[in-house]
């Protein structure tokens, strides 16, 4: 049983690369930590992990709180979660922007990281994190602002392909998610602004970008890697958007250029439910 939320997390995230994939877990591990501090979680709380994934939060969550609710809208993930919670945790099949069957002020803490983003309608989803936490109850997320990481032309993946724009345009077509959708379509004030509308308190936005330029692992290393759960991989990319030869010249360039321009901004958020 998978699916494409499980395949990328289980394999694509990392392209199956155990050196790749404990660099995702050391890059994860502070962020998870920060989530789960601002949760203020008490051992006799019941926290929710809001489309848990592979259990990076309610994992951990489970050695401080009572109970861990873990929840995601793919039951792959939720059999992996329950594999490896050792017979601890509640497994509930449902997701944002409803969180059908988690009941009213059900739980005290309620964590999320980077599922927001997935979300079109992210107003109705902080209602209903807020319908599900008891008054007191606390919220912790965080959610990369990918708005901010959008590349001008004669940039792509961070390389400097001015060089070669025809090759880069028809690549862009095909890789770029769409400019007004679900993981574009927002920023940092508009976590905020759905929060305080639900009705949260004690909000607190901490905003943090990054620009620089570094040269990383080969292109050819990252063929098999989808930076999202929704893209393709870098090579189904290429392969999709170019021929054969067009796709060795611009690995080719790429090789002869290895300097990658980053631009990244993610937002932590943190609030209280009255
Ligand atoms: C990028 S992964 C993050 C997983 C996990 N929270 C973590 O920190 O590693 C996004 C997760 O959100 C889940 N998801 C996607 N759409 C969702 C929705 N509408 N409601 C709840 N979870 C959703 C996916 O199944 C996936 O597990």
């Amino acid at each position: 049983m998978t699916d494409p939320w499980a395949e990328w997390l289980l394999h694509r995230r990392d392209g199956d690369d155990p050196d790749r994939r404990r660099e995702v877990l050391a890059f994860l591990a502070p962020i998870r930590d920060r989530v789960l501090a601002a949760a203020a979680i008490g051992p006799a709380d019941t926290v929710l992990d809001v489309g848990c994934g592979d259990g990076l939060l309610g994992l951990a969550a489970l050695d401080r709180a009572a109970e861990v609710v873990f929840s995601d809208v793919s039951p792959a993930l939720l059999e992996h979660c329950r594999a490896a919670a050792g017979g601890r945790g509640r497994f509930v099949h449902t997701g944002l922007p409803d969180l059908a069957g988690i009941d009213d002020a059900a739980v005290d803490a309620a964590v999320l990281r980077s599922v927001l983003m997935y979300v079109p309608d992210k107003p109705a989803g902080f209602r209903a994190l807020h319908r599900v936490l008891r008054p007191g109850g606390r919220l912790s997320l965080f959610e990369p602002v990918n708005r901010f990481s959008r590349e001008p032309a004669g940039r792509l993946w961070g390389y400097d392909v001015s060089a070669v724009p025809e090759l880069a345009l028809r690549v862009t077509r095909v890789a770029r998610p769409d400019p007004g959708g679900p993981i574009l379509g927002f920023d940092e004030r508009d976590l905020l602004a759905a929060a305080e509308a639900a009705g949260f308190v004690e909000l607190r936005l901490t905003y943090e970008a990054s620009v620089g330029d570094s040269v990383g692992p080969p292109f050819r290393t990252m063929l098999d890697i989808a930076p999202n759960p929704t893209s393709p991989t870098y090579g189904e990319v290429l392969d999709r958007a170019l021929t054969p030869a067009e796709r060795d010249r611009l690995i080719a360039h790429f090789d002869a250029h290895p300097t990658r321009h980053h631009r990244s901004a993610v937002a932590y958020l943190s609030a209280r439910r009255r």
